[in-house]
């Protein structure tokens, strides 16, 4: 009860009692709680042997996603299917996306009904919106629009948002462990999950029999032409199911890191200010207007940034990642606190769980930590930057069969994970969440008078209601 009120209060309280490793029962199941940096290292880092995510997930995942993809399978098929999907995430398709966004986020400021004043063109008229319902449904349209495929964009406005809402009703906590109870909620996600399957069979039956010219290479069209090692070709219904994985893993996490980068900067108006101001600078228009940015550019701009990088220190969506342990673990003497010549040992069939999101805010390694203050990840020398550098660009590679990464286990800032099951859509997640931002900044001019707190009642962190942020058409 105490973790499912507030977490990061009860990590904590539970560190200063226990120190970094301590056990408690959640639902039933054993689960022992290893924070820090080394915490982070042991479950992320950890062997395959010892520690495993599809038994950890699957219960949750499998009837969302469907059978045969990420935690139905083994580990080794896992690795396969995220190298296919990179395939599908290059640079060039980063560099037609950032138009495609831009696109989106003008269309969704005309059509949708909460951005009336601003439709109001000329008209000094303030407005309001929801932060999360608003970044929502701009993130399920951008992603749509970006790797889904046009069919799916296409039925945006029309069936697809009831499917989807129905399947993912299913991503509650109780089906972690229940899967299968015929609650209503289950019985409508396992409906949505077939009619979602067939769709996509649907487009790929469509693009074989009726190939077009204007059938653009979108991850569909990147995922069909895959082999595994073995030389079996990914099947219609593997690609439906991984379709509808990559639309479930980047929506509520990129929706959550949207609407916090919107509520800090709607309330810090130096913030915005100087946000605004870099776009301004960088993006001159011969007619006074600003120019479309490109993939490149945006990637360089140090203020938009530092926001995304300090709104997903404060506010990671996933606050812990769990994994099942398969064989006893032992704990390193230095995490444990174990008295003299003894080791703590987590047994077989128990959870572990890693809690960067404590990492991310301890006092011992970050400047005030719980202050919102993207400067710190641009000052010269900043701690911020170089922990970045280690995580992202400079530190140990490796290939886990995915393509080189950065291993980035014991990292204290790891918002997208690290190690084999680090997140695939980093640089998506990025490219959508810097032009979204970049294009609201340009266009609206927001305000509110306080941050709201964590809804920890969903599995994503996300900000609790009322998060309404006034708005006006920028001069
Ligand atoms: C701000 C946005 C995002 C954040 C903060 C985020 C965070 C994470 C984290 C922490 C993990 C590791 C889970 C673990 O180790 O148990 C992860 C895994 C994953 N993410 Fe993301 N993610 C984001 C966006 C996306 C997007 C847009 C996609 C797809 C395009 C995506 C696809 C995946 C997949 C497929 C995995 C599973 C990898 C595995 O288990 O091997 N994510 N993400």
């Amino acid at each position: 009860m105490t973790y499912g009120k507030d977490p990061y209060k009860f990590f904590f309280e539970m560190r200063e009692k226990y120190g970094n490793v301590f056990v408690f029962v959640l639902l039933g199941r054993r689960v022992t709680v290893a924070l820090g940096t080394q915490g982070n290292n042991m479950v992320m880092g950890g062997k395959l042997s010892q520690v495993n995510a599809e038994e950890a997930y699957t219960n949750l995942t499998t009837p969302v996603f469907g059978e045969g993809v990420v935690y139905d399978v083994p580990n080794h098929v896992l690795m396969e299917q995220k190298r296919f999907v990179k395939i599908g995430l290059t640079t060039e398709s980063f560099r037609a996306y950032v138009g495609m966004i831009e696109e989106e986020v003008e269309l969704f400021l005309c059509t949708d009904s909460a951005f009336a004043a601003y439709k109001a063109s000329g008209v000094d008229m303030w407005g309001s919106f929801d932060a999360y319902h608003a970044m929502s449904q701009l993130t399920i349209l951008t992603a749509s629009r970006t790797l889904q495929g046009n069919e799916v964009r296409g039925q945006m406005t029309k069936t697809f948002p009831q499917m989807y809402e129905d399947l993912d009703g299913g991503f509650t906590p109780l089906n972690l462990i229940a899967p299968n109870i015929p609650l209503p909620k289950n019985i409508r996600r396992n409906k949505a999950q077939k009619a979602i399957t067939e769709f996509y069979m649907n487009i790929l039956r469509t693009r074989r029999e009726r190939p077009s010219e204007d059938t653009e290479y979108d991850m569909i069209a990147a995922l069909k032409d895959q082999h595994y090692k073995d030389g079996r070709p990914v099947s219609d219904r593997e690609i439906a199911h991984m379709m509808i994985a990559l639309l479930m893993a980047g929506q509520h996490t990129s929706s959550a890191a949207l609407s916090w980068c919107l509520l800090h900067i709607a309330h810090r108006q130096d913030v915005q200010d100087a946000l605004y101001q870099e776009q301004v600078e960088h993006f001159p228009d011969s007619d006074g207007s600003l120019r479309s940015p490109t993939y490149e550019e945006l990637k360089g701009l140090p203020i938009l940034d530092s926001i995304i990088r300090e709104t997903l220190r404060l506010h990671p969506p996933s606050h812990i990642i769990m994994r099942k342990v398969v064989s006893d673990l032992p704990v390193p003497c230095s995490l444990g606190n174990a008295p003299e010549n003894r080791t703590f040992v987590i047994p077989k069939g128990n959870y572990v769980w890693a809690a960067p999101c404590v990492t991310q805010i301890d006092p011992s390694i970050w400047r005030k930590p719980m202050e919102w203050e993207p400067s710190r990840w641009t000052e010269t020398g900043s701690l911020a930057a170089q922990l970045y550098r280690d995580y992202a660009e400079t530190g140990e590679k490796v290939d886990y069969g995915f393509g080189m990464i950065s291993k980035g286990t014991d990292s204290p800032y790891q918002p997208f994970g690290s190690g084999r099951h680090r997140c695939i859509g980093e640089q998506f997640a990025y490219v959508q969440l810097e032009t979204i931002l970049a294009m609201l900044v340009r266009k609206l001019e927001m305000k509110i008078d306080h941050v709201p707190p964590h809804n920890y009642h969903t599995l994503i962190i996300s900000p609790q209601e009322p998060r309404s942020i006034r708005f006006r058409r920028r001069q």
